[in-house]
């Protein structure tokens, strides 16, 4: 499976902040956000990741992320140069899909729960179809809205509608198999003028190929759109990272326990930011797996 990060957009409602810089390149807390959405896809056990972006931004991810390399993954790059809607992304990536399966992750979007990456591999492994992830909130007009039925399957998908049927958000993130590909291509613009994400999950659904996995309570999707939610996000991490002295969405962690790297290569990513408890905590998550291997 291929993955894609969209991390496109002008961020109009965090100016003047991202007149400056990307969204996706704000920090939450600790890290740029854009290692929230990264680390899902890691998770996921996808290594072969395009990142969209406009013109103006790219160059900045590129500094921070490079090839991927380092991380164990290959990363490229691709412009967006209008914003042209979500589906987009899968006639921009064509060519990075191939004939492969896709995840979509838009680049502001953060999730945090128990047992995440069981979720995602389950998910990454059976795609047939697309697989949406809903999650409850008390404001469903402000996004994709799933419906289902009393069986849990999913009847319809709409996107921000003013009476929404359920409070079921449809997050960004989203599994598909190959057919995005020319799904996206034959897409016609809404009244808005962009390509709709929730047009392409509403093909997949007239073919009764739609799935939705319920991220339930005591999951965390969190908004970063507005000042006070991006801030909330921030307090999120903070909170939880200090409590329990893990980090969250930690990408060179996370590259360590899915095999991408091995320890050596952790721990002098850590040591290349000793200076900061970022880099101590990259250290110790290596050191830790290293006196583990020794024990066997
Ligand atoms: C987009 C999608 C929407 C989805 C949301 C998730 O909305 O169009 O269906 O629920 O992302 O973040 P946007 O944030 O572009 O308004």
């Amino acid at each position: 499976m291929k993955g894609i990060i969209l991390a496109g957009g002008s961020g109009t409602r965090l100016h003047p902040i991202t007149l400056g810089v990307s969204k996706q390149l704000l920090p939450v807390y600790d890290k740029p956000m854009i290692y929230y959405p990264l680390s899902v896809l890691m998770l996921a056990n996808i290594r072969d990741i395009l990142l969209i972006s406009t013109p103006a931004d790219l160059p900045q991810f590129r500094r921070l992320l490079g090839d991927g390399s380092r991380l164990g993954l290959r990363i490229d790059y691709a412009e967006q140069d209008q914003p042209r809607g979500l589906a987009d992304a899968f006639r921009i990536g064509a060519e990075h899909i191939g004939d492969d399966s896709v995840a979509l992750v838009l680049g502001d979007n953060i999730f945090h729960g128990p047992a995440f990456s069981e979720v995602l591999l389950r998910a990454a492994a059976s795609v047939d179809g697309c697989v949406l992830f809903g999650y409850p909130v008390q404001d469903p007009e402000r996004y994709g809205v799933a419906e289902v039925d009393a069986r849990g399957r999913l009847v319809s998908v709409e996107e921000k509608p003013l009476l929404p049927r359920s409070n079921r958000a449809i997050t960004g993130l989203y599994f598909y198999d190959n057919d995005v590909v020319s799904i996206a291509r034959d897409l016609r613009p809404s009244p808005r003028g962009e390509l709709e994400i929730t047009d392409v999950n509403r093909a997949y659904l007239d073919r009764g190929k739609a799935a939705l996995v319920d991220l339930g309570r005591g999951f965390a999707w969190l908004d970063t759109g507005t000042h006070d939610s991006l801030m909330e996000a921030g307090k999120y991490v903070e909170i939880l990272q200090n409590r329990q002295g893990v980090r969250i969405a930690c990408v060179e962690e996370v590259a360590l326990r899915m095999g991408f790297i091995d320890v050596d290569a952790c721990h002098a990513l850590g040591a290349e930011l000793a200076g900061t408890g970022y880099g101590q905590y990259v250290m110790g998550v290596a050191n830790l797996a290293r006196s583990l291997e020794a024990v066997g």
